[in-house]
């Protein structure tokens, strides 16, 4: 985690970029999700390690799982949670991000998730509140919290990460989920393909910085027989402006996780397993078949979301004086 002095002279622990965790840290939060993954099992889903404390969620782009997984992670851990969304306030009467922003901390806030559509978004905001702060999706840029929990889940199926290889298909241009699963699955010693249409792969990404050792593809049948794990990107269509691909049909044939490419994958490897962030579109990026198989952890993602994000607020919050 990233610790930054605040306007307001302290330091802050902030979780802004998947680069700001090393090793250790990546372990430490998901030891911690693992404990807090038997709350989930309990009748009373309370820990008071948060009391007293006050976690907002800004969200700013949509979202179903990250907001509401936040929000239930800080209630579970006891915090009192407030969820601000960019429709529902006052950037819609033309606030500014930063106004919005210094008003919500004036209140006296611990810790602000935010989701934002502008890349270093998240960034920014650390740089004008006293708060904790977390990044839960910056445009195009990035979402930590996504790559912990799509580590945790990996990791519960097929048990270290390290040397196994795990394939992210799909629209590698528009997502913020792909490379900060580059950059934590590399630090847990994955292998790691990133497989994409050429019109889908940003430029210069051979030479991302904060990450190295990884390789890319424009054939995904030829990757899939050794993956360990395949992990399906959406097609942003609402980050698109122009043709990115020529139909939806030709985008399927030549990236989609099908029927037969299931068939190809367990065949290869019965032990294989199918992430996707969600929210999918079915039949364009992953068949139901797929969506739905034995090998398929698109639930046990949702369901980790909870226990990651506990644990981060605890590894942020806990702990520290206010
Ligand atoms: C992702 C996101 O919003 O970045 N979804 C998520 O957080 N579960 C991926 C996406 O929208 O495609």
């Amino acid at each position: 985690m990233s610790t930054v002095a605040t306007a307001g002279g302290r330091t802050r622990r902030h979780l802004l970029s998947s680069a700001d965790l090393d090793r250790a840290q990546v372990r430490a939060i998901l030891d911690t999700a693992g404990e807090m993954q038997g709350i989930q099992q309990r009748e009373v889903k309370k820990l008071p390690v948060l009391r007293g404390r006050t976690v907002v969620n800004l969200f700013f782009e949509d979202s179903t799982r990250t907001r509401s997984s936040f929000e239930i992670a800080g209630k579970w851990l006891s915090a009192d949670v407030v969820n601000i969304s960019g429709n529902g306030s006052s950037t819609s009467k033309g606030e500014s991000l930063r106004d919005t922003v210094l008003t919500v901390a004036a209140m006296g806030v611990d810790a602000l998730v935010v989701r934002h559509s502008a890349s270093g978004a998240a960034h920014q905001v650390s740089q004008w509140v006293d708060a904790h702060v977390v990044n839960a999706g910056d445009g195009t840029h990035e979402h930590p919290t996504q790559a912990l929990l799509d580590a945790y889940s990996m990791e519960r199926r097929l048990g270290s990460l390290e040397g196994r290889h795990v394939v992210i298909v799909g629209d590698l241009t528009h997502s913020r989920v792909a490379r900060s699963n580059l950059i934590t699955l590399r630090t847990l010693g994955a292998r790691v393909t990133l497989v994409a249409p050429p019109t889908l792969m940003p430029s210069g990404i051979a030479t991302w910085s904060q990450v190295d050792g990884f390789e890319l593809s424009h054939d995904l049948d030829a990757v899939l027989p050794t993956a360990d794990a395949v992990m399906m990107l959406r097609v942003q269509r609402e980050r698109m402006s122009g043709g990115f691909f020529p139909t939806a049909r030709e985008y399927t044939v030549g990236f989609g996780l099908t029927r037969p490419r299931l068939q190809a994958l367990v065949t290869a490897n019965p032990d294989a397993v199918i992430c996707h962030p969600g929210p999918m579109n079915r039949g364009l990026e992953i068949a139901a078949d797929a969506a739905d198989a034995a090998q398929s952890l698109v639930l046990d993602q949702v369901s980790a979301g909870v226990a990651v994000r506990m644990s981060v607020l605890y590894h942020l919050l806990a702990g520290e004086e206010s």
